[in-house]
Formats: structure tokens, C-alpha cells, sequence
């Protein structure tokens, strides 16, 4: 994800009274960060970071309007927004349907009464608002340590707007600076994916989890 320059409509009238410290917007105009906070507040405390983070998923559902179908992305930060989400479904009679990009948000959105849809019915989504585990000066980003990996690819890919939410301690100089990059592999083929991530120059490493370390599954089974 790069190409930052040109804006998106997200001033007076799309952002109500927020003023971020950390605006992007893809040259296309498709995709948005929102960040709130000083730079280097979140660094040395990541639950702070996500407070903080607070301001930028409320902006983001700010942008939300009856109608829309959502793309509903996987994470600590995405929790705040299905939250906010789910109060203006009770509150405003919001009227949304949206598309989780993992089984945990599918569950979360239904406890707080999301409505639900999938990317057969709606393969085209209006605006889908997800987190970041790491983004550059360019707007480059990894994303996919909450193991949504390929679902959040997808969901990223049929919107036809996607804004991403991070606190500063997202913000690096450089990609893999705190974070390795997750690649999701199909299980018959890991053996030979490993072999091609390595002759890129990579060092590629099973991902484990669990008091045994068992290899981690996506939802997709990968
Ligand atoms: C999900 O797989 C990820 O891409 C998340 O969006 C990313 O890991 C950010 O998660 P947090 O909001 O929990 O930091």
C-alpha cells in the first residue's frame, strides 16, 4: 500500500471537528490513516498507544453513514470501532452491513448487534476501516500480525475506501523495524513458499503459538 500524496475528502465536512496529527492519503484516494496522538507518545506503552487510537477509530466511524456496507477489520484497534459501531446501531438506528475479516470480528460483531453480510452477496464494499501493525513515511504498511492475514487482503481489496487506524507506536522509519513481515502459506506448500521467501533474501520463520507452539492457522485454514 503506497503511492501517499493527494487527499481523500476527509476535511471539515467528512471529519466533523477532527483535526489528527497524522492524515495520509493514498495518491488514489483510496486508502487513509488516521492517527491520534503525539509522535512517540504510544512508543513505550502500547495500551496507552491504543487510547489513544481511541480518537482515530471515532473518526473513522464517523465516516460511516446508513446504507454503507463496512469491510470490518480484525484487532485491538478495530475492537474500538465495532464498539462505536454498535452503539450507533442502537443509539442512531444506524443502518450498516458489514464483512468481517476474521472469525474473532465476526463473533464480536455479532454480540454487539453488527449486521452481517458476506463478500459473496456484497463483493463490492463502500468503505472498510482496519488497523496496522507498522507504517512508514510513504504509507507503506505490514499488516497481519492479528492473523487475518489473507481474509484482510480481500475484504482491502473489494472496498472501494479503506481506512486504517494506528496510535504512534505504529509509526517507522523503515517496514520491520519492530515487526517481521506475516506471510500466510497454503499448508500443502509451505516446504517449497519457505524456499521462495528465503531465495528473496528473507529469513522465514513457522509461526507458533500456544503453550506447545503449535503452528498458527488463519481462518482460511492456512
Ligand atoms: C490483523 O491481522 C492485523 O492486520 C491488524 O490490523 C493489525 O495487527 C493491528 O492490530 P492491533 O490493532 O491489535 O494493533
Amino acid at each position: 500500500m503506497g503511492g501517499w500524496g493527494a487527499s481523500w475528502p476527509v476535511g471539515a465536512g467528512a471529519m466533523g471537528s477532527w483535526p489528527p496529527s497524522f492524515v495520509r492519503t493514498s495518491r488514489a484516494g483510496r486508502v487513509i490513516v488516521l492517527e491520534r496522538g503525539r509522535a512517540g507518545d504510544g512508543a513505550s506503552s502500547r495500551a496507552a498507544g491504543i487510547v489513544r487510537a481511541q480518537g482515530g477509530t471515532e473518526a473513522a466511524v464517523a465516516l460511516v453513514t446508513s446504507g454503507m456496507t463496512l469491510g470490518l477489520g480484525t484487532g485491538s484497534t478495530v475492537a474500538f470501532v465495532l464498539e462505536a459501531l454498535g452503539r450507533r446501531i442502537r443509539t442512531e438506528g444506524l443502518g450498516i452491513k458489514g464483512v468481517p475479516t476474521s472469525r474473532q470480528t465476526e463473533q464480536r460483531a455479532r454480540e454487539l448487534g453488527i449486521p452481517l453480510t458476506d463478500l459473496a452477496t456484497t463483493p463490492e464494499l463502500d468503505l472498510a476501516i482496519d488497523g496496522a501493525d507498522e507504517v512508514d513515511p510513504n504509507g507503506d504498511m505490514i499488516k497481519g500480525h492479528g492473523g487475518a492475514l489473507l481474509w484482510e487482503k480481500i475484504v482491502a481489496t473489494a472496498t472501494r475506501r479503506l481506512v486504517i487506524v494506528v496510535d504512534p507506536s505504529k509509526r517507522v522509519e523503515r517496514l520491520g523495524a519492530t515487526r517481521a513481515l506475516p506471510v500466510e502459506v497454503v499448508p500443502f506448500g509451505w516446504g517449497t513458499h519457505e524456499a521462495a521467501i528465503r531465495a528473496l533474501g528473507a529469513r522465514p520463520m513457522l509461526r507458533r503459538a500456544g503453550p506447545v507452539g503449535t503452528p498458527v492457522a488463519t481462518d482460511e485454514g492456512n
